[in-house]
């Protein structure tokens, strides 16, 4: 039930808003009042009468009408609500939140609002694919905006493939789950991510190519389960979550040290892609370049993170996670990896260049467990992380 839940529901233009006059009729039925916006180019595909006779309330078109202003201002507006929901959401609508736009109503009620936004998006398979909208999908769930859908299936365009609107039901079903009481609420989970840099000397480090996509990626899913976290981030590509505590470090050493500190947890997963050596006595000044040969760089070993946790004797986390990227025999080498370092699970992917995956948008993961290795289709590393933040909370439970 919705009962007393104001959602401010922005219809963006696509041939799916035909769909939200639906999700007006689903979200009243379960008690929710809405009000509605319409961008401009909603407005060729549904009239501002239908929206509002469903609604049961006044449309809000334009950013410059001044009898609103009166009224109600758009920040006013913005924060009126509990949920502000996007369906249909256009690239167009996406990008803008992407980059923090506000050249019309609806964008300006995004980027003023410290409301909760969840987005359902509805566009053609290519524009859906396209790097760019990945990119701006990536980042406005780093900013903390709940995404649901698209689907596959057959398209308006003709075309088949992701990029359909969610069901009017599938998402009232995410709003009520927003509402709702969400699994992992009162749960502490830490997670690391990203890369880490080993000092060579000030100004030179070792790092790898981790760009910290799946471990942020992890980390908005548990949120959206309702977890509280820990995220201890190396310096990585993607920014860390809205709403966790974030730990940013440089060294593995620095990496251990936040992650001791922020224990215990009910469970922690190690994403970060910890560099196995750092330079041993790395210079405190810049190194020169010497006619006497090139300088030699010593390696000692760093701590392994993830094998001390999980060994820990003593306020050992519930649950420990540990990734494992792999180019060759990735269950076999996982497999022993996991007994090697006594963890509960390993999320093992193939990380050979072909695949395209370290860096990529997309994952193809094992999960190996005491119950073995269960292999799961190639899917975004959005829907990994929304996968297997549901079987951690399934193993909390
Ligand atoms: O041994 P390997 O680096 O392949 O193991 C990968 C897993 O171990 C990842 O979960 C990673 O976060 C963790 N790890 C760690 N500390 C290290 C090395 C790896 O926590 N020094």
């Amino acid at each position: 039930m919705l009962k007393d839940k104001r959602i401010l529901l922005i219809l963006t233009g696509g041939i799916a808003a035909y769909k939200g006059l639906d999700l007006i009729r689903r979200l009243r039925e379960r008690g929710a009042a809405v009000t509605p916006v319409l961008t401009r180019a909603a407005e060729q595909f549904v009239t501002p009468l239908s929206v509002s006779a469903l609604a049961g309330e006044k449309v809000y078109r334009d950013l410059f009408d001044l009898t609103d202003e009166a009224e109600m201002g758009h920040i006013q507006l913005s924060r009126s609500a509990d949920l502000i929901l996007i369906a249909p959401a256009t690239a167009d609508i996406m990008a803008k939140m992407a980059q923090g736009r506000a050249d019309d109503l609806a964008s300006t009620l995004l980027l003023a609002t410290d409301t909760p936004v969840m987005v359902a998006p509805a566009m053609n398979v290519r524009m859906w694919d396209h790097a760019a909208t990945q990119r701006n999908l990536a980042q406005i769930k780093g900013d903390g905006v709940t995404v649901v859908g698209p689907n596959d299936g057959d398209m308006a365009c003709g075309e088949f493939g992701p990029g359909r609107m969610a069901g009017p039901l599938e998402i009232v079903a995410a709003v009520e789950a927003h509402f709702g009481p969400r699994p992992l609420t009162g749960k502490r989970v830490l997670v690391t991510s990203g890369p880490t840099h080993e000092p060579i000397d000030p100004v030179r480090y070792i790092a790898n190519r981790s760009s910290g996509a799946q471990g942020t990626a992890l980390a908005c899913a548990l949120l959206d389960l309702g977890a509280a976290v820990t995220f201890v981030t190396g310096p990585a590509d993607v920014a860390p979550p809205v709403g966790a505590d974030v730990v940013r470090v440089e060294t593995a050493h620095q990496m251990k040290d936040a992650v001791l500190a922020g224990l215990p947890a009910d469970a922690a997963v190690f994403a970060a892609a910890v560099a196995d050596w750092h330079v041993a006595g790395a210079s405190a000044h810049k190194l020169k370049k010497s006619k006497d040969g090139l300088p030699a760089l010593a390696f000692a070993e760093n701590p392994d993170i993830l094998a001390h946790v999980a060994q820990m004797t003593d306020g050992r986390p519930g649950l420990v996670v540990g990734f494992a990227a792999e180019t060759d025999d990735v269950v076999a080498n996982a497999t022993a990896k996991r007994a090697r370092k006594g963890c509960d699970w390993i999320v093992a992917n193939d990380v050979s260049p072909e695949t395209g995956i370290m860096g990529g948008s997309e994952n193809a993961i094992t999960l190996i467990s005491d119950a073995g290795a269960e292999g799961w289709p190639r899917m975004s590393k959005a829907a990994v992380a929304a996968r297997l933040a549901q079987r951690i909370a399934d193993a909390l439970a």
